[in-house]
């Protein structure tokens, strides 16, 4: 069933060469989305895999809101966005990460956070992990308990599991 399920997104993703940049090879989740089956499987299949009792699940700009969303209400979680820089009314709390060239940060309203709720991370990718693991220290930072982290796909060459030790990371199709 989870065989089928990863060949499932798998025949939906269409990767897409040289985009937005050349030398990108880039994952296109749209098509999965738009087909109300296997967008529903792919929700049910993130809200089971969930490690316990979920309070918030924190979604990253811009396709892991669409994922976050669904889930947290199959979990009866709230939904927190994790913003890219200045797209929040303060206060906000930030965390800055590294990129290939440059940094970049990611925000959250921290007020939305109480203290110890226990978080459930959502995204469409986890690549390199530079995202994931600025989340995790952001919500963190907020007082939050990340309980895990889970991926539509895991592109697992670019190594982000490892930005992630001793946490609960899934993923729905591993791509080598
Ligand atoms: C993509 C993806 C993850 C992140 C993964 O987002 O949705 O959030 O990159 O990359 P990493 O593991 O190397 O950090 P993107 O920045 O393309 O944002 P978008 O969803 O707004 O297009």
């Amino acid at each position: 069933q989870r065989a089928a399920l990863a060949g499932r997104i798998d025949a939906l993703m269409r990767t897409v060469p040289d985009y937005p940049e050349p030398g990108v090879l880039f994952r296109d989740i749209m098509p999965l989305l738009a087909d109300a089956g296997a967008f529903a499987e792919v929700v049910g299949a993130l809200a089971a895999d969930a490690p316990g009792p979920i309070d918030l699940v924190a979604g990253m700009e811009a396709r892991g809101f669409l994922l976050a969303a669904p889930v947290a209400t199959a979990l009866g979680a709230g939904v927190v966005p994790v913003r890219k820089a200045g797209k929040l009314p303060g206060p906000v709390a930030s965390q800055t990460y590294a990129l290939e060239y440059g940094t970049a940060a990611v925000e959250v309203q921290p007020f939305t956070i109480p203290d110890g709720a226990r978080v459930l991370v959502v995204d469409d990718v986890l690549a390199t992990g530079g995202t994931a693991a600025a989340t995790v220290e952001l919500l963190e930072s907020c007082g939050a308990t990340v309980v895990g982290l889970s991926f539509l796909v895991e592109l697992e060459a670019l190594g982000g599991r490892a930005q992630l030790p001793g946490r609960f990371v899934d993923a729905l199709l591993t791509i080598a």
